[in-house]
């Protein structure tokens, strides 16, 4: 499948990388092609310019979100949450119109410091917002609430551990589900939660991974929903 990932941060490579590795053929979307190629440092939190990543990874295609966005016939955002609904104005509406939207972004806010705070939360979502902005759009929230490498190495946390989805379109979740299972997750450990408003309790959670983080000390652990 021809798929689009918008975001050149950890989560965008991880998933790139992950799918190219699977046989789709997958265009990395950017702001800046020529900006972010000429990055050289790493960033504050050690991760290597995406230059360095991309000679890794020379099969995924460098785009403007635009370009990107007119590439992939399913669509990942993986941009910052503060700046997705841009980032996805940029990939252009008529792009994503019709296409199953995969919403992996948490809407978290770092102007107070941390730990970072959600700029939505309660009564609405980032995804929600994303769905109402674009209405032509299958969005489906997933795998936001794991780091990056478990979203795709799920056997490297051991046992049974859950992922969600939420959206409205069923075609759209089977279609993701289709892509989770690829990535490893087994159908018991796949949970559709039901509409895009379930994605209020899946972006709600990331105060607790924060802690957890703090507690662990790693990135690596997952949710299991144990039941009666
Ligand atoms: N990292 C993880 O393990 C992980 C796990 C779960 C969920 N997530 C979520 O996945 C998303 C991506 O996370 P990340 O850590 O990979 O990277 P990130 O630093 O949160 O996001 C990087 C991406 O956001 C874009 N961006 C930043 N500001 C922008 C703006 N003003 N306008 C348009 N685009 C903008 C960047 O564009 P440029 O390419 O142009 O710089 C880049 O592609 C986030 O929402 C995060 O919460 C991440």
């Amino acid at each position: 499948m021809k798929i689009a990932v918008l975001g050149t941060g950890v989560a965008g490579r991880t998933l790139a990388g992950s799918f190219t590795g699977r046989g789709h053929d997958v265009a990395i979307g950017t702001r800046d092609v020529d900006a972010t190629l000429a990055i050289s440092e790493t960033d504050r939190i050690g991760n290597a310019p995406f230059s360095q990543w991309q000679g890794d990874n020379s099969d995924v295609r460098l785009m403007t979100f635009a370009d990107a966005g007119a590439h992939g016939e399913l669509v990942v955002n993986a941009t910052a949450g503060g700046a997705s609904l841009a980032a996805l104005e940029a990939a252009r509406a008529d792009n994503l119109t019709g296409k199953v939207l995969v919403d992996v972004a948490n809407a978290l806010d770092f102007s107070q410091g941390m730990p970072p705070t959600l700029s939505v939360a309660n009564t609405d979502s980032l995804a929600e917002q994303i769905q109402r902005a674009f209405p032509e759009a299958k969005v489906v929230k997933t795998l936001n609430t794991m780091n990056a490498s478990v979203m795709v190495n799920p056997a490297g946390v051991p046992g049974d551990h859950d992922v969600f989805v939420a959206g409205e379109d069923a075609d759209a979740k089977e279609t993701v589900k289709g892509l989770l299972r690829e990535l490893g997750w087994k159908d018991g450990n796949i949970v559709d939660l039901g509409g895009i408003r379930s994605a209020r309790g899946m972006e709600m959670y990331l105060p607790l991974w924060l802690s957890l983080m703090a507690v662990y000390g790693q990135p690596s652990y997952n949710i299991k929903v144990v039941r009666a």
